[in-house]
C-alpha cells in the first residue's frame, strides 16, 4: 500500500465556529500532517473521554483549533524512515501527543513519531487493541500497580467507580479475570446484567453508594479502588479502603479535587497511587500489553464493544460528554 503525497483523506475535525464548538467530517491531504517519520494509515480508533473533551474545545486538552482528536489508533504502516519499522506493519499507537496537539486517530491517517508507535501487541488484531485501548492500558495498569503494592484476591473486595464508563469497564473484567471479587458503582443501574456479564460480582447504585461523610474514616470495606471519577468518590474511597490497601486514582469525570485529611494515611497506612497511561514509558506498555493477552480472551471483548463509522462520532461524543455511554465505542475509519 503506498500513498501520494497529496492523497486526501477523512477526517473528524473540530472547530470553534460562532455557535461554539462544532465536529464535521472534512477531507483532508496528507501534506497537512506534521512531518513525522511514520505514515500510518488507521483501521479502528476508540473513543475516551479526554478525546470528547478535545473535540469540544477543552484547551487543557487540545490548545489550537481546528483539531482532528484521537488518542488512540490501530492500522498499518504506509511510509517509514525509521530502521525499525517496515510498510505493512500492523501497529497501534496510545497516548503520548496523539489527538492532542497532534491530529489523531479519528483521521483516516496519522503521522507519528516512531517512539510513539508498539507493533501490534500479541494475541490482539487491530480492532481488539483498539477496544482495549487507553482505556485498557490504564486499567492494567492500575491493577498492576495495585499488585505491585501487594494486593492478592484473597485479600477481600475489590471497588470501581464509574464501572460502565470506557475505563471503568475495563477494570472490572480485568479484576474479575484476575481472580479478584468486584463491586462495580455505577450511575446507570440499568447496566446491572452488562456488569455482572463483564464478572462485577455485585453492582450498587452510585446514589446510594456515596455518603457524603465529613468523618476522616469510614468503616473500611475494600481491599482496593480503582477510581475513575474524582472528588467525592476518590474522598470515599480513601476513607473506605482497609488499612494498607490502596486506591488507583485515574480519572476526574466528577471532579479533579480530593477532600481528605491524613488520617487514613497515619492510622490506616492506605496507598494512594497516581495513574497516567499516556505518558508511561513504551517498554512499560509493552509489558502492560503481555499482561494484556494473558488476562483477556478476545471473546470477553465483544460483550463491551460498540463499534461506529467516523460519521456517527459526533453525536456519540456528546453522549459521552453526558456520561451516556457505556463500555468501549470504536472508529472503523473506513466504514
Ligand atoms: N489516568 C489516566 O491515564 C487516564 C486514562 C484514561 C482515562 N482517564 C480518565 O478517566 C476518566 C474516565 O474516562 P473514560 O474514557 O473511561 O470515560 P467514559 O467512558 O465516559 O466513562 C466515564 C464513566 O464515569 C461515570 N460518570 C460520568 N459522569 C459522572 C459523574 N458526574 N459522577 C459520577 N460518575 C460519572 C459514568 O459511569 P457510570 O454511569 O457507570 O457511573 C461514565 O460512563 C476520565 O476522567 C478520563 O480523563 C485517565
Amino acid at each position: 500500500m503506498t500513498a501520494k503525497r497529496n492523497e486526501p483523506y477523512l477526517a473528524l475535525i473540530a472547530e470553534e465556529k460562532s455557535e461554539g464548538f462544532t465536529q464535521s467530517i472534512q477531507t483532508r491531504s496528507l501534506d497537512d500532517l506534521p512531518d513525522h517519520k511514520v505514515l500510518i494509515r488507521v483501521s479502528y480508533s476508540s473513543l475516551n473521554y479526554k478525546d470528547a473533551l478535545s473535540a469540544s474545545g477543552n484547551r487543557g486538552v487540545t490548545r489550537n483549533y481546528p483539531h482532528t482528536p484521537g488518542i488512540d489508533a490501530a492500522g498499518v504502516v504506509v511510509e517509514s524512515c525509521s530502521p525499525e519499522l517496515k510498510k505493512g506493519d500492523e501497529v497501534i499507537v496510545t497516548g503520548y501527543g496523539l489527538g492532542m496537539d497532534t491530529p489523531g486517530g479519528f483521521g483516516q491517517y496519522i503521522r507519528v513519531p516512531t517512539e510513539w508507535v508498539i507493533a501490534l501487541p500479541p494475541g490482539f488484531n487491530l480492532k481488539q487493541s483498539m477496544i482495549i485501548g487507553t482505556a485498557g492500558l490504564t486499567a492494567v495498569m492500575s491493577l498492576d500497580k495495585l499488585e505491585r503494592m501487594g494486593l492478592k484476591p484473597e485479600d477481600g473486595e475489590v471497588l470501581v467507580t464509574g464501572a460502565t464508563g470506557g475505563v471503568g469497564s475495563m477494570a472490572v473484567m480485568l479484576m474479575a479475570s484476575a481472580g479478584y471479587q468486584v463491586c462495580a458503582v455505577t450511575g446507570k443501574t440499568d447496566r446491572e446484567n452488562f456488569l455482572m456479564e463483564l464478572g462485577a460480582s455485585r453492582v450498587i447504585d452510585r446514589e446510594i453508594w456515596l455518603e457524603n461523610s465529613i468523618r476522616p474514616l469510614l468503616t473500611p470495606k475494600w481491599a482496593a479502588v480503582i477510581d475513575t471519577v474524582g472528588g467525592p468518590y476518590l474522598t470515599q474511597a480513601v476513607q473506605s479502603v482497609m488499612p494498607s490497601g490502596s486506591v488507583a486514582c485515574c480519572g476526574m469525570i466528577g471532579s479533579n479535587e480530593l477532600y481528605t485529611s491524613i488520617f487514613p494515611f497515619i492510622i490506616r497506612g492506605i496507598n494512594l497511587l497516581g495513574i497516567s497511561s499516556a505518558e508511561y514509558p513504551i517498554t512499560e506498555k509493552i509489558r502492560l500489553w503481555a499482561k494484556l493477552a494473558v488476562l483477556i480472551r478476545p471473546w470477553m471483548l465483544e460483550k463491551l464493544v460498540t463499534e461506529l463509522s467516523l460519521k456517527a462520532l459526533p453525536d456519540e461524543i456528546q453522549r459521552m460528554l453526558c456520561g451516556k455511554t457505556a463500555g468501549r465505542v470504536i472508529v472503523n475509519l473506513w466504514k
